[in-house]
């Protein structure tokens, strides 16, 4: 990456943390437990504690880094090794971004087991204004595989693509870009949560969010 790339980057991953930040450390109850799945270097939940003292974080995920910035576990990317009713905030931010329909039915059920029944979770996923960006960059490239993508995603609301971009990066071999009908996340994943709000593009103007509680 070059220069400009690598400050545009910097700024826009910057910009990201201080708005979910904000916005996860003012609605959490005192001494709430919070685990942030799929946390990558645990930036964001280390400025919600630095805002949030009280907060009980940690973070777990299938590819630890060398250096994170909370308590973060390694797993299998399956079972979520926690008890039933654990934590009353799960976060997940840019992980169903990544994920296969099937894969993401098997998470919601787990992500949902492990929350308490009066506990919250708030999932992003790319929608209508991610999934335009992506059609940009590749219509420039092949507009029949721009056609083709829009007119899956169209039809089955959740469109995984699998680009070669994450491979050698040492992901396992499910993880690819995955996009979103908002309709899709309305409906289908209700059958294992509550929906409680949407937000569109609340991550940095890109990536959207539900708030959502488990089904009990
Ligand atoms: C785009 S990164 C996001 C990292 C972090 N949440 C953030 O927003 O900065 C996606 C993360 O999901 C993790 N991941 C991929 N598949 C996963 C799975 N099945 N379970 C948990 N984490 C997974 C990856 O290792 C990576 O850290």
């Amino acid at each position: 990456m070059n220069v400009v790339g690598q400050l545009h980057s910097n700024i826009v991953y910057g910009r990201r943390v201080r708005v979910l930040t904000e916005s996860i450390a003012s609605v959490l109850p005192t001494n709430a437990t919070v685990l942030d799945v799929g946390c990558g270097d645990g930036l964001i939940s280390s400025r919600v504690v630095a805002a949030r003292p009280d907060l009980r974080i940690e973070g777990i995920d299938v590819l630890v880094r060398p250096q994170t910035h909370i308590p973060v576990r390694q797993f299998d990317g399956s079972v979520l090794p926690y008890a039933d009713d654990s934590f009353d905030l799960v976060v997940n931010h840019s992980v169903f971004t990544h994920l296969d329909d099937k894969y993401q039915d098997q998470w919601l059920q787990e992500l949902g087991r492990i929350t308490r029944p009066d506990g919250v979770l708030v999932l992003s996923f790319s929608g209508d204004t991610a999934f335009r960006q992506h059609e940009e960059t590749i219509a420039a490239i092949d507009a029949d595989i721009a056609a083709q993508e829009r007119a899956h995603l169209e039809e089955h609301g959740i469109l995984f693509v699998t680009d070669p971009v994450h491979r050698d990066l040492g992901f396992p071999g499910f993880y690819f870009a995955t996009f979103h009908k908002p309709a899709y996340v309305l409906e289908h994943w209700q059958e294992w949560l509550e929906l409680l709000a949407f937000i569109p593009r609340n991550n940095l103007d890109f990536q959207d969010a539900v708030v959502m509680r488990p089904r009990r």
